[in-house]
């Protein structure tokens, strides 16, 4: 293998191409094509399964543990356990549309024609075309959300549309980038547009009012309730888009004021509105959303964590993506740092922070406080990517306002962490964040086997809902009247629980 040697790795069934450094992680690869890693690649969940159509990946002992032998011989294998060192054509098991965040299969019924599951999140809009008849995935595309130029969270972008008369120009920006993305999944999978019948799209509150042109303003003041948070519907026509006018696109319903239909997808995707015993599913993107139940009620919230498990406002933060340092340990009292995409370090991602500061609690080098010791000002994960006391303070900040949630939910409900049977970690930080780190800093506190990683629960979501057409109403109707929405800010306790889970006390 020379140095810069590269390969093509083809992915079917969308036919998409990409060229490849030499022993890259095919983990990276796949997953800035917005494939998903369960188990945070761990190699335990089998949900990163691929087959191997053409080109060697060798059989490794992380294969044998977790394939059996039949599987290996017909050319699977797990794709967080492998990298890129032949060309290769593969194809994905996880673009089966019949595969839940839980491993579940879901019954659809089948129909004609084509349709399009859409997650439109803060930063990117991921849209995947699939067959009715047969839910096969024909076509993935993934654009950065132009709106993000008002803004990078959903405050900024409210700011514009209400304080500065940017809505028109917000509900242009997502509409015509989404139908852009429809337009392109039909164009390079060679699919007849004439066959889409149906767009279903799930996002926060703020995305749900953007696309569908519902004002902002009530959600920028007190007490922060939507207008209109249903079930919205539009058609290919109504949006000038370039599909059969009598194409129906659907936003899926909001929870509450800032929890939106990405996690009402989120509940069906995990199957968490079926559950007779406590679990709860907490994405932890710009805000940390959480949803829980005792097996009878279900209580959402939405913790104003800010944004630094996405990497921002970190001196060094980043998505997770190449250059990204995802995983952090400590050993011999020094830092080792793994990069997403076998490249140079160029910032440090969500679960990378977390793991961080677990590391420097480990060696001695931060307190419980959230203080650098020795009055550190900063800290070097790599050469290049520094860790400041202002990052820790956010991640404090950020971790304080998630605990103190969860924990004011369990109140509520009348459960603790013991009773909490299952708890789902959606999104790409649940996906990469080591849980023992986790459990470490205090952001979690129950036993490691009762969290499980479910990845883009948002488009399974979505997906579901393009699927069951019959559902739209009447199956959203009931869960939204399940569930009660609790503002956090509202509850007496909050302030104080919130200080006293700033701590990075963990176990
Ligand atoms: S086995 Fe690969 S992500 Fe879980």
């Amino acid at each position: 293998m020379t140095p810069d040697a590269t390969y093509s790795v083809r992915l079917q069934p969308i036919n998409a191409e990409l060229t490849v450094t030499a022993g890259t992680p095919l983990r990276d690869v796949l997953f800035d094509q917005g494939v998903e890693f369960p188990c945070g690649g761990n190699g335990r969940c089998r949900g990163c399964k691929v087959r191997v159509l053409s080109g060697d990946v060798p059989v490794n002992a992380a294969q044998t543990e977790h394939l059996r032998p039949q599987e290996l011989a017909a050319g699977w294998r797990l794709a967080c356990q492998c990298k890129v060192e032949d060309n290769l054509a593969i194809e994905l098991r996880q673009w089966d549309a019949t595969i839940l965040a839980n491993d579940a299969v879901f019954e659809f019924t089948p129909s004609e024609g084509l349709g399009v599951a859409i997650d439109v999140g803060t930063t990117t809009v991921v849209a995947q075309l699939l067959d009715l008849a047969t839910g096969q995935v024909l076509g993935v595309k993934t654009a950065l959300n132009p709106q993000a130029r008002h803004g990078g969270d959903v405050m900024s972008r409210i700011q514009f549309a209400v304080a500065e008369n940017g809505q028109a120009t917000l509900v242009q920006a997502i509409r015509h980038e989404v139908g852009r993305l429809i337009h392109l999944l039909f164009g390079t999978s060679g699919a007849d547009t004439s066959r889409l019948r149906r767009v279903a799209l799930v996002g926060n509150t703020v995305m749900h009012h953007l696309f569908c042109d519902i004002d902002l303003e009530p959600l920028s003041r007190y007490p922060f309730e939507p207008v209109a948070d249903g079930l919205q519907t539009r058609t290919g026509g109504d949006l000038g888009w370039d599909v059969p006018a009598d194409t129906v696109v659907q936003f899926l319903p909001c929870l509450g004021s800032f929890v939106g239909s990405d996690i009402l997808a989120g509940i069906l995707a995990t199957g968490l509105h079926e559950s007779t015993v406590p679990a709860g599913l907490i994405d932890l993107g710009t805000n940390g959303e959480i949803v829980l139940t005792d097996g009878k009620q279900m209580l959402c919230a939405s913790a104003a964590a800010g944004p630094a498990f996405e990497g921002a406002r970190i001196a060094a933060g980043m998505r997770a993506s190449t250059g990204a340092i995802w995983k952090v340990t400590a050993r011999d009292g020094e830092l080792h740092c793994e990069v997403l995409g076998n490249v140079e370090p160029r910032g440090v991602c969500g679960s990378g922070l977390v793991d961080a500061i677990a590391a420097l609690l480990h060696t001695g080098k931060l307190k419980a406080t959230g203080r650098l010791t020795d009055r550190a000002s900063s800290v070097a994960l790599a050469p290049g990517v520094d860790l400041t006391q202002n990052d820790v303070r956010q991640v404090q900040l950020a971790k304080g306002a998630v605990a103190a949630g969860l924990r004011i939910l369990m109140e509520r409900l009348g459960i603790t962490e013991d009773a909490l049977t299952t708890l789902y970690l959606a999104g790409a930080f649940g996906n990469y964040v080591d849980r023992q780190s986790a459990r470490t800093i205090g952001l979690l506190k129950m036993p490691l086997d009762r969290v499980h990683p479910v990845g883009n629960t948002a488009l399974l979501g979505a997906k579901i809902a393009l699927f069951s057409p019959e559902e739209a109403d009447g199956g959203y109707r009931q869960i939204r009247e399940r569930m009660a929405h609790v503002s956090l800010n509202e509850d007496p306790r909050f302030q104080d629980v919130y200080v006293e889970e700033m701590s990075f006390a963990g176990a």
